[in-house]
C-alpha cells in the first residue's frame, strides 16, 4: 500500500478536539499514520472553527501556506473540516482552490468516501445534518493520556443572538445513555482518571431524547464507575443551573470544585439582547448558591465586549459584575459579526478599537483578581492529576488541581497519570508554583 499518512491540525473549542480524535480513529482504520509535520503528510486536514472571524482568518491563511505542499507533490490532499466547513460549505473551494473536500461536522462517517473521490481528482463537499456515529470509535486517537473529554450532548438549541453554534452544530442531540457509559467505562479501564463531560450546553442533556435520563442522572452514573476519580463537565448555561444539579454536585465526591459558567455580560440590557435568558442579578444569585452549597469553588466564565449597542455605562457593568463575581479566570472577546446571525445586522456597532480598550480592561481587572485569589491558596496542600513534563523545563512536571488550576512543580516521570499532593508556595495569575508534600504522600 502507498504511504498513507495524516498532519491534523484542530481549531477551536473541546467539541473539534473531541471530533479530531474521531476523525484520526476514522483515518487510522484506513491505514493512515498521524504525522507532527505538514511537510510529511500525504493528506493535510485542517478542522476548523468559526466562532469569531478572526478564526476564518487564520484558517484561510493557513491554507495559503499549505498548498505549497501540494503544489511540490500533486498527491497530497487538502480537506477542510469542522465548524467553518459546514457554515462556508462549496465557497471553501472557490475561496481557496487548493482544496481538495469540505467535510461538515455532522457526517464524519463521509470522511472516507471523500479522500477516495479526492483520488479520483473529484472534488466533494458533504455537509450532512445527522450521521455521525453515537457510538465512539475504540480506535479514537487520544491527545491525552491522563484526562479524556466524552461528548453527551451535540448541537445547541439556545440561539444567543451572536452565535454560530446553532446553526453550523445543528439541534441539541444527546448521545445515547448506554454510548457515553461504555465509553467512559472503557476509559476508566484504560486508566484515565480524569473525565471532562462536553457539550455546547450540557445541562440540557437528556431533556431532548426519550430515555428521561437527565444531566444530574448521568452525573450518578458516571460518579459510579470505578476508576474514574474527577470528573468535570463544560459548558453550562447559567440559565439552566438548577439547585439541584448544584446538590448533586456537591453530593457526589467525585465531581471537581470548578464551574465554567459563561457569563458574556454584567448588563441587563445586552443580556437582553444577547437573547442569554438570564439578568445579572440572576447569575450572581447562581453564584451565591454555588458558593453556599461547594465551598471553594473555582469559577470561570466567558465575557464578549462590543455587542451592537454596548455603551460605556453598560460596559461599567460588565467590569462591577467582573469584581462582585470574583472569578478565578475568563476568557474574553471582542463581539464578531458572524454571517446569519441575528446580531450581525443589529445597529449601533462598537468601534474596534473602542472594544479593543475595553477587553484590555476587562483582561487588567480579571489578571489582578486571578493573582489575590491564587495567592490566598499558597501555603495550602492541593490534589494535583500530572499531565507531564512542560515545555521549557523537563524537571518541572504539570498538572491540574481539582479546581482545574495550572500547577507547576518538580516531578518525576513515574507521577504522570497519578494524584500527587503538592504544597503551594506561589501563586501567580495563571497558575501555582509548588513542591510535592512527601509529608502527605500516604494519603492517596
Ligand atoms: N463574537 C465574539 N465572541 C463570541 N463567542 C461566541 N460567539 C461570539 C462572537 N460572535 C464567545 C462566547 C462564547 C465563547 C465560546 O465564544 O463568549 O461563550
Ligand atoms: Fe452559542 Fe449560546 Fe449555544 Fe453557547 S449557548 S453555543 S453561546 S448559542
Amino acid at each position: 500500500m502507498e504511504k498513507r499518512t495524516v498532519y491534523l491540525k484542530t481549531f477551536g473549542c473541546q467539541m473539534n478536539e473531541a471530533d479530531s480524535e474521531q476523525i484520526l480513529g476514522i483515518l487510522g482504520q484506513s491505514g493512515y499514520r498521524s504525522v507532527d509535520r505538514p511537510e510529511d503528510a500525504t493528506l493535510i486536514i485542517l478542522n476548523t472553527c468559526a466562532i469569531r472571524a478572526k478564526a476564518e482568518q487564520k484558517i484561510f491563511s493557513d491554507l495559503g501556506r499549505l498548498k505549497v505542499f501540494k503544489m511540490k507533490d500533486p498527491s497530497v490532499k487538502i480537506g477542510v473540516a469542522g465548524c467553518l466547513a459546514q457554515s462556508m460549505g462549496e465557497r471553501v473551494l472557490s475561496r481557496q482552490p487548493a482544496v481538495d473536500f469540505v467535510l461538515g461536522t455532522m457526517g464524519l462517517d463521509e470522511l472516507p468516501d471523500l479522500i477516495e473521490k479526492s483520488g479520483r481528482g473529484e472534488k466533494g463537499v458533504s455537509l450532512a445534518m445527522s450521521g455521525n456515529s453515537e457510538e465512539v470509535r475504540p480506535d479514537a486517537v487520544r491527545s491525552s493520556l491522563v484526562q479524556a473529554y466524552v461528548p453527551i450532548i451535540y448541537g445547541c438549541g439556545n440561539f444567543c443572538t451572536y452565535c454560530v453554534v446553532p446553526f453550523v452544530r445543528g439541534p441539541e442531540t444527546s448521545r445515547p445513555v448506554q454510548y457515553i457509559l461504555k465509553e467512559i467505562r472503557g476509559l476508566a479501564g484504560q486508566g484515565y482518571k480524569e473525565i471532562t463531560l462536553l457539550g455546547q450546553n450540557v445541562l440540557s442533556f437528556g431533556k431532548n431524547s426519550k430515555e428521561n435520563v437527565m444531566f444530574r442522572d448521568l452525573l450518578h452514573l458516571t460518579h459510579d464507575i470505578d476508576g474514574v476519580e474527577r470528573i468535570r463537565f463544560v459548558t453550562s448555561h447559567p440559565r439552566d443551573m438548577s439547585l439541584e444539579i448544584i446538590e448533586t454536585m456537591a453530593r457526589l465526591p467525585k465531581v471537581c470544585e470548578a464551574l465554567h459558567l459563561p457569563v458574556q455580560s454584567g448588563s441587563d440590557r445586552i443580556l437582553h439582547a444577547m437573547n442569554r435568558g438570564y439578568r445579572r442579578r440572576d447569575y450572581l444569585e447562581k453564584l451565591e448558591l454555588l458558593r453556599e452549597n461547594i465551598p471553594d469553588i473555582a469559577i470561570t466564565t466567558d465575557i464578549i465586549v462590543g455587542f451592537p449597542g454596548e455603551t460605556d455605562n453598560d460596559f461599567e457593568e460588565t467590569l462591577s459584575l467582573i469584581s462582585e463575581a470574583g472569578f478565578d479566570h475568563l476568557f474574553g472577546f471582542c463581539f464578531s459579526p458572524r454571517p446569519g446571525t441575528p446580531a450581525e445586522t443589529l445597529p449601533d456597532p462598537v468601534d474596534p478599537e473602542t472594544a479593543r480598550v475595553r477587553l484590555e480592561a476587562v483582561f487588567n481587572l480579571q489578571r489582578e483578581i486571578s493573582l489575590k485569589k491564587n495567592e490566598a491558596i499558597t501555603g495550602r496542600v492541593v490534589e494535583v492529576l500530572v499531565e507531564g513534563p512542560g515545555r521549557k523545563d523537563p524537571a518541572i512536571f504539570t498538572g491540574r488541581t481539582r479546581t482545574n488550576k495550572i500547577v507547576h512543580f518538580p516531578g518525576r516521570s513515574e507521577m504522570i497519570g497519578k494524584l500527587v499532593h503538592v504544597k503551594v508556595e506561589q501563586g501567580l495569575p495563571n497558575c501555582l508554583i509548588g513542591r510535592v508534600d512527601h509529608q502527605d504522600k500516604h494519603k492517596r
